[in-house]
């Protein structure tokens, strides 16, 4: 596959296209096994998580149905304060549903852990977590995710439903951007 014109964008590529897919086929045989005969309720958060949706939902071997919630969390600049407000709630009841919340990036892990308790209140039967991305910061908050794809440095990244200003979310990979983008 030819590099998409806007790789010239990046300063680094973290994780390639075949990084990720083989790593969400991995959590995905891992998801088949966890749930085999359980009624699986996927839950993406938009807009980040649309692109790990789509690809590790048509991973499974299951049928699994899909739901999407659209949050935003109040915070300063680029770091959330853990005060949630729902955008866009789920179309569908989650009581009595095990619940696979699909994310694509824990930073500080505070809008993950009001998602949870949020779902939980709701009667849902179980609530675990899938995320495509985790930073260290992550680890200092008690929001357990029982699966992650990668483990990243501390840096802003962009790609593969990441955004810098809404844009580059089509990138197939996930990179950190170069500063001439910050600077123009
Ligand atoms: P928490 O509550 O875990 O927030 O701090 C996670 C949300 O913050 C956004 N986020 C990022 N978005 N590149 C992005 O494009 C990043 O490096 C990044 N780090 C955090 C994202 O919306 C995520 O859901
Ligand atoms: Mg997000």
């Amino acid at each position: 596959m030819d590099a998409q014109d806007m790789g010239r964008d990046l300063a680094d590529v973290l994780i390639g296209e075949d990084d990720i897919r083989a790593r969400l086929g991995e959590i995905a045989a891992q998801v088949d096994a966890d749930y085999a005969g359980r009624d699986l309720l996927l839950v993406g958060v938009l807009k980040g998580a649309v692109m790990v949706m789509a690809d590790f939902a048509r991973a499974l071997h299951g049928p699994a149905e899909m739901d999407w919630m659209a949050v935003s969390s109040y915070g300063s600049g680029t770091k959330s304060s853990g005060v949630v407000r729902i955008l866009k709630d789920l179309d569908r009841d989650v009581t009595g549903r095990h619940v696979l919340i699909v994310e694509d990036i824990i930073d500080s892990g505070l809008t993950l852990s009001w998602l949870v308790a949020n779902l939980r209140s709701r009667g849902a039967a179980s609530v675990e977590v899938m995320a495509l991305l985790r930073k260290p910061d992550a680890a200092k908050v008690t929001v357990d995710v029982k699966y992650v794809g990668f483990d990243i440095p501390n840096a802003f990244v962009v790609g593969y439903g990441l955004d810098f200003a809404e844009r580059y979310r089509n990138l197939r990979v996930v990179g950190t951007l170069a500063e001439h983008v910050y600077s123009s």
